[in-house]
């Protein structure tokens, strides 16, 4: 194998954030821009001569000419093997599985997950360690350090590899396979769920479903698992064939983005059930007929019913939840006396309890939900979990939640974001708001008494590493909260994320209007942070 050493200047912005390097495309193309990233990963792990490398990513814009490049770095300094999705095509969560199946050393992801795709829109990079996870943060702040002076990369003197041919090939003593994208995803998903059932509630038309891929990844894999595997009608997947676009959308599963299925689920002739993933497969939003299921909930109805589905008929050793996500699961560990971990953003937080086996579920309140089948968060997964429930318990989704609530209390939960701020005001904003934690609890706003204010920092109780300033943590002595955290996965100036939770136990009063319901913490988080005065905005950008 012929191997040149390319000469390169270091770039001083590819710092891994929440998930991976995400930036423009325009940022990829500079000269060097991805090589340099590769091979900084690749300097700063070690012991992976001849092993194994997976390779895919969510199809969009700038995906195959990366993995050619990829394919050439990773084959000059010295992978033996490499496992690609045909196409160049993985799911994240298939990605994390076949990492895992294959005892992989590790995997490239790219994706900018749920952001749009193009030439003037995002492109992403993560690394996956060989639990299937993402790299743990002493992993990519070594990535960042490397990246900051690095002045050279390897790339092999080779051909295009055919991405579209599937099997094996060995290229100057470099094995590639070329693997369909979805068999090995869709073989997992059969030893967890009951298909069986499926199969029948779904020939027999008690489940009608849509599912909505938002033209990216998870087409392939809902059309063989839902229509192939399970009889659902074609029509019921929608948006299914990955474009390099997203069709000029944000691939992003929420009612804003996903309104096409927003719009069937609210209609009068809506399916029992509904669901949608994000760019890369990972995300999922659950709705049923007139329903949607806040992540926070759906999180907790998964825990609270487990049991009822075949791959957690044993039980769950514990739950974990995101900082900011809402305590409905912690309400559903007390009652059933399982641990309940609460972590920073980011799914990479879940591997080493998940690994430990000290949790079988987990999720966040950025609409990811997932097991320890996998080390990503799991979109496909999650649509199958609540169909295979709505299966025995032959309830629909609505009637899943209330009960729930019924049993549980509802905490009413919304996420408010102000996007593209002014760095410099994010950050004042984020002083302000931690000059004032001494002094806020005791204080009284209207019914809401302070009982807690800190910043949140975690401690891994598997491996005691330490993650601190993860955000703004308020407590209300009636079990509500506020939280405020800078994104990290954003890729102009910063967001800010409020985050609104109320506890409800009073079964009367579970119907409400999050929005009404949450009006006076609304109000008090403005007072306590002031982005609206700092920033002249009225408004949210988002409201989920
Ligand atoms: C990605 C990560 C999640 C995280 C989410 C929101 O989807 O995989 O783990 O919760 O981003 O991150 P952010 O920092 O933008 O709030
Ligand atoms: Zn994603």
């Amino acid at each position: 194998m012929q191997i040149e050493t390319i000469n390169t200047h270091s770039y001083d912005d590819q710092n891994p954030g929440t998930s991976g390097l995400r930036k423009k495309v325009k940022i990829f193309q500079q000269p060097g821009y991805l090589e340099n990233f590769v091979q900084a990963i690749f300097d700063s792990l070690e012991d992976f001569s001849g092993k194994t490398l997976v390779l895919g990513g969510d199809g969009r814009y700038f995906n195959r000419t990366a993995i050619q490049s990829i394919i050439k770095i990773a084959a000059a300094n010295g992978f033996g093997e490499l496992i690609i999705g045909q196409g160049g095509l993985l799911s994240t969560p298939a990605a994390s599985n076949i990492i895992r199946k294959y005892k992989a050393f590790g995997g490239l992801v790219l994706s900018a997950s749920h952001n749009p795709g193009g030439p003037n829109e995002d492109f992403g990079i993560k690394y996956n360690v060989s639990n299937g996870g993402p790299a743990p943060e002493k992993y990519t702040h070594a990535f960042f350090k490397r990246s900051q002076v690095i002045d050279s990369y390897k790339i092999a003197v080779m051909e295009d590899v055919d991405l579209d041919q599937l099997g094996t090939q060995q290229l100057d003593g470099m094995t590639i396979k070329i693997i369909d994208p979805v068999s090995d995803y869709a073989e997992l998903m059969q030893s967890l769920f009951d298909f069986d059932l499926l199969k029948q509630s779904i020939g027999s038309g008690y489940i009608t479903l849509l599912f909505d891929a938002m033209s990216a990844i998870t087409g392939p894999y809902a059309k063989r698992i839902l229509v192939d595997l399970l009889g659902a009608s074609p029509n019921s997947v929608i948006n299914a064939e990955p474009l390099e676009d997203f069709g000029g959308h944000h691939p992003d599963p929420n009612l804003a983005h996903a309104h096409e299925l927003a719009e069937a689920m609210f209609s009068d002739d809506a399916p029992t059930f509904g669901a949608a993933s994000d760019g890369d497969g990972d995300r999922n939003m659950i709705t049923g007929k007139q329903i949607f299921v806040t992540p926070s909930d759906s999180l907790a109805i998964m825990a609270a019913n487990a049991h009822l589905i075949p791959a957690y008929a044993k039980g769950l050793a514990g739950v974990a939840r995101s900082m900011p996500t809402s305590q409905a699961v912690d309400r559903v560990a007390a009652k059933y006396n399982i641990p309940c971990f609460e972590t920073p953003t980011g799914w990479k937080f879940f591997g080493n309890l998940l690994d430990a086996g000290k949790i079988t579920l987990c999720g966040e309140e950025s609409f990811g939900t997932g097991s320890d089948h996998v080390r990503e968060k799991d979109g496909v997964w999650a649509a199958l979990f609540w169909l295979n429930l709505i299966a025995v318990k032959r309830q629909s989704v609505a009637e899943i939640v209330h009960e729930h609530w019924q049993t549980f209390g509802r905490d009413i939960y919304s996420r408010h974001d102000y996007e593209a701020v002014d760095a410099t005001i994010a950050k004042g904003i984020v002083e302000h708001l931690c000059g004032q934690l001494p002094i806020l609890p005791g204080q009284h706003f209207g019914e809401y008494e302070i009982s807690f204010a800190d910043e949140f920092s975690y401690t891994d109780p598997v491996d005691g590493s330490v993650s601190s300033n993860q955000g703004v943590r308020i407590g209300f002595t009636n079990g509500s909260r506020i939280v405020f955290r800078l994104s990290g996965t954003g890729t102009v100036g910063a967001t800010l994320r409020i985050y609104l939770e109320r506890f409800e136990p009073d079964t009367t009063k579970h119907n409400q209007d999050a929005q009404t319901a949450l009006a006076d913490l609304i109000d008090l988080a403005e007072q306590l942070c002031e982005v609206k005065k700092r920033t002249g905005r009225t408004e949210p950008d988002v409201v989920t």
